[in-house]
C-alpha cells in the first residue's frame, strides 16, 4: 500500500523506515530541504539505534523515498500521516500550525479518496478541526471526494524507536462516523504488526486523542511520584532505591519509571503534561495530579542544581557526562543539561562536556563558554568534580579508580542514581545521588 508520512524527524522518519520495511510504498515528505537531501542519501538526520540501516535498505528496496512536496507524494497514496512537531506553543499550548497546514495541502491537492492520519500528538478536538478544515477546503473546490480524519497516536520511545515500532504494546485507533473504509486500511497497514499478535484497538478520535496525553502524564507522574519521595528519603535515612525496589515488587505499581533523579525531560513529558493541564483548563477542569508532576519535576531539577553549588569550591572545573535527556538518543528537547551547564557557568565554575551521540546538536544550545570534549575521561581530567547527567552504560560502567586518578578533586554527582553510593567512596570519592546516602 502506498502511503506518504509528512514530517520525518524522530516520528516519523522511524515510521517511515519500518513501514517500508514491513513492505509498503512509503513517501517520506519534509519541508526541510537539507533534511531530504540527507535521507536521500541514506544519511540519517537523527541518532535512532538500527535507523540509518533501514533507512539504506528502504531506498535500496525504492521502497522508502523521500520529497519536500506533499503534493507530489499525493498521487495513488491511500493514507497520508502528519507526524509533524506539535511544539509548545503560546502558554504551554500545543502550536497545531505545522499539523493544519497539512491537512490543509492535502485538502488543496488529493485527487482521490484517502484517510489523513495524526501520528502528532493533538489534544482532544484536534481531528475535528482538521476533519472542518478539510471538508471547506473541499467544498470550495467543489471536489466530491472523501478524506477521512483519523487519530493514531504515536508511544515510540527515543533510544528504542524502531523496535518500538515494529513491536509496540498496541496500536491505537481513533475513529469517527461511518468510516469502514479507513478501518480497513488501517487494518492492512499494520497487518504485518498485527498478525504476530500485537493489538489493535480501535476507540473514538476523541478518546485516541486523549490515550496519549493520559499515557506520558500518566508516565510522568510515576517520575515524579518517586522524586517527590527523594527529599523524605534525604532528611529521613531513608534509601529511595529500596523504597522503589520494596513497592515495584508489588504487580499491581511495577518497578518501571520508579527511578529517581533529576526528573524527566525530552520532547514529549514536559510539553505533553503541560499541554493536558491546557487541554483541561479550556474544558473549565483542574487536574490537580498533573499539575503536582509538573512542579515536582521542575523542583527536581531545581534542587539537584543547588545542591551542587552548596557544596562546589569556588571556581571548579566540572565534568559533565551527558547532554542530551536521555541515552541512546542526540535528542536536546528539554535535556537537564540545558539548565545545569548554564547554572554551573553563571556561578563561576568551568564546565568540560562529553555526549556519546550529542555533541553536535548540543553546541548551538550551550553557553559558549562550554567546552566539548572527545571522552568522559578527557573531561574529567584534572576536574574538581564529575556530574553524570545522562546514563549511558559508557559512564555507569566507568572504571572509578582511573576516574579518581584523573580528577583533581573528588566529587561525584549522580543525577540519575547510577552508582553504588559504597563503590564511589571506596575510591575516595565524594557521592552525592539523589535520595541516596
Ligand atoms: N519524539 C518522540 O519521542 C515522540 C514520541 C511520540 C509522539 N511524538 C509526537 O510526534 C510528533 C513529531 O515529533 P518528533 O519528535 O518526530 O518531531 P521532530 O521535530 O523531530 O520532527 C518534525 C519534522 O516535521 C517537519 N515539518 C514541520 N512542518 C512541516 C510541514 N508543514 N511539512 C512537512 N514537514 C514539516 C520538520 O522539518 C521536522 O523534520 C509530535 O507531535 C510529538 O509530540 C514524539
Amino acid at each position: 500500500m502506498k502511503i506518504a508520512i509528512v514530517g520525518t524527524g524522530y516520528v516519523g522518519l522511524v515510521s517511515a523506515a519500518c513501514f517500508a520495511e514491513l513492505g509498503h510504498e512509503v513517501v517520506g515528505v519534509d519541508i526541510d530541504e537539507a533534511k531530504v537531501a540527507m535521507l536521500k542519501g541514506g544519511e540519517s538526520p537523527i541518532y535512532e539505534p538500527g535507523l540509518e540501516e533501514l533507512l539504506k535498505s528502504g531506498l535500496k528496496s525504492g521502497r522508502l523515498t523521500f520529497t519536500t512536496k506533499l503534493e507530489e507524494a499525493l498521487p495513488e497514496t491511500k493514507i497520508v500521516f502528519s507526524a509533524v512537531a506539535t511544539p509548545q506553543g503560546e502558554n504551554h499550548k500545543a502550536d497545531l500550525r505545522a499539523v493544519f497546514i497539512v491537512a490543509d495541502t492535502v485538502a488543496k491537492h488529493a485527487k482521490h479518496d484517502l484517510i489523513f492520519v495524526n501520528k502528532s500528538t493533538v489534544p482532544v478536538g484536534t481531528g475535528k478541526l482538521c476533519e472542518e478544515r478539510i471538508a471547506k477546503i473541499l467544498s470550495g473546490r467543489k471536489s466530491k471526494i472523501t478524506i477521512p480524519v483519523v487519530s493514531n497516536p504515536e508511544f515510540l520511545r527515543e533510544g528504542l524507536a524502531v523496535t518500538d515500532t515494529l513491536m509496540p504494546d498496541r496500536i491505537v485507533i481513533g475513529i469517527n462516523g461511518e468510516t469502514g473504509t479507513a478501518r480497513m486500511l488501517m487494518e492492512k497497514l499494520y497487518h504485518p504488526i498485527t498478525r504476530v499478535g500485537k493489538p489493535l484497538v480501535f476507540m473514538t478520535r476523541e478518546s485516541a486523542e486523549i490515550v496519549k496525553y493520559a499515557s506520558n502524564a500518566f508516565l510522568a507522574t510515576k517520575i515524579s511520584f518517586i522524586n517527590m519521595l527523594t527529599e523524605l528519603a534525604e532528611v529521613s535515612g531513608a534509601n529511595i532505591r529500596d523504597i522503589a525496589l520494596g513497592m515495584g515488587l508489588d504487580h499491581r505499581i511495577g518497578p518501571k519509571f520508579l527511578h529517581a533523579g533529576i526528573g524527566y525531560g525530552g520532547s514529549c513529558f514536559p510539553k505533553d503534561v503541560k499541554a493536558l493541564l491546557v487541554t483541561a483548563k479550556e474544558h473549565g477542569l483542574s487536574m490537580p495530579i498533573v499539575e503536582a508532576t509538573d512542579k515536582v519535576n521542575v523542583n527536581q531539577r531545581e534542587r539537584f542544581i543547588k545542591k551542587m553549588l552548596a557544596v562546589l569550591p569556588k571556581k571548579s572545573t566540572i565534568a559533565v557526562w551527558g547532554l542530551a535527556f536521555k541515552p541512546k538518543t542526540d535528542d536536546m528537547r528539554e535535556a537537564p543539561s540545558l539548565d545545569v551547564i548554564p547554572s554551573l557557568i553563571k556561578a563561576g565554575h568551568t564546565v568540560r562536556a562529553f555526549d556519546p551521540v550529542a555533541m553536535d546538536r548540543a553546541k548551538p544550545l550551550l553557553p559558549k563558554e562550554t567546552i566539548l570534549v572527545h571522552s568522559p575521561m578527557d573531561a574529567a581530567k584534572d576536574a574538581d568534580a564529575v556530574v553524570l547527567l545522562t546514563e549511558w552504560d559508557e559512564f555507569r560502567g566507568i572504571d572509578l579508580k582511573k576516574l579518581k586518578s584523573a580528577m583533581k578533586g573528588n566529587l561525584v554527582f549522580d543525577a540519575r542514581n547510577c552508582y553504588e553510593p559504597e563503590q564511589v567512596r571506596r575510591e575516595h570519592l565524594q557521592y552525592v545521588g539523589i535520595g541516596v546516602r
